[in-house]
């Protein structure tokens, strides 16, 4: 029986995408369900489209609503990918060690309270450090701070900005995604990769 994900999204769901073409004819894992805090949240289009159940929160602060929701398509694994609110403790007891989620950077650096988006690679930027990358964790009430699965590495290149930074992460970030994703459903639950990925693309 193949892993049944859902998917937590915000915006674009660029990280969606990624993982819905990686898993394309694949018996191991599925997208059941993709869920978002924001009914007009355009990653919400992109399951649509595929024919994938999508649907936005009532309340994303409400654990019994997840786990309504997420029991509804009998779901094994969550992956936040672009989600940008908490998720409730509620859900996190009751799923623990099997909710993931991308962050694009290399933690525990550039982790943390208000480092999402384009703040984490203008930190990055600023700091001066030769690499940055994307990491994927499992999710406990500690957010940035749960066990890493994997990493993907990329160059910060002189002339950096935090948009050029950004594209190139973001090229790793939908290569390291599916590769938790499936070594997960491989093994039937979430597990390290063996080894960082790492991409010199620019
Ligand atoms: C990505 O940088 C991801 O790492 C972060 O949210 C951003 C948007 O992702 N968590 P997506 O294009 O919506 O998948």
């Amino acid at each position: 029986m193949p892993m049944r994900l859902a998917v937590c999204v915000s915006g674009r769901g660029s990280n969606l995408v990624a993982l819905l073409e990686a898993l394309t004819g694949s018996a191991e894992a599925e997208v059941v369900l993709v869920l978002s805090n924001k009914a007009d949240a355009p990653a919400l289009d992109r399951a649509r489209e595929r024919g994938i159940p999508a649907e936005a929160f009532e309340n994303f602060r409400d654990a019994a609503e997840w786990l309504e929701r997420l029991a509804r398509h009998q779901v094994d694994l969550v992956v936040l990918a672009g989600y940008l609110k908490l998720v409730p403790a509620g859900v996190i007891s009751a799923y623990r060690g099997r909710i993931l989620n991308i962050h694009p950077a290399l933690l525990p650096d550039f982790g943390g309270p208000g480092m999402y988006g384009h703040h984490v690679h203008e930190a990055v930027v600023r700091s001066g450090v030769p690499f940055s990358g994307a990491t994927v964790h499992l999710v406990d009430e500690e957010y940035d701070r749960g066990e890493i699965l994997g990493q993907a590495r990329v160059p910060v290149l002189p002339g950096d900005t935090a948009d050029t930074l950004a594209a190139r992460v973001l090229g790793a970030e939908h290569r390291l995604l599916p590769a938790v994703v499936l070594a997960a459903a491989a093994a039937g639950r979430p597990v390290p990769l063996p080894a960082p990925l790492s991409f010199s693309s620019h």
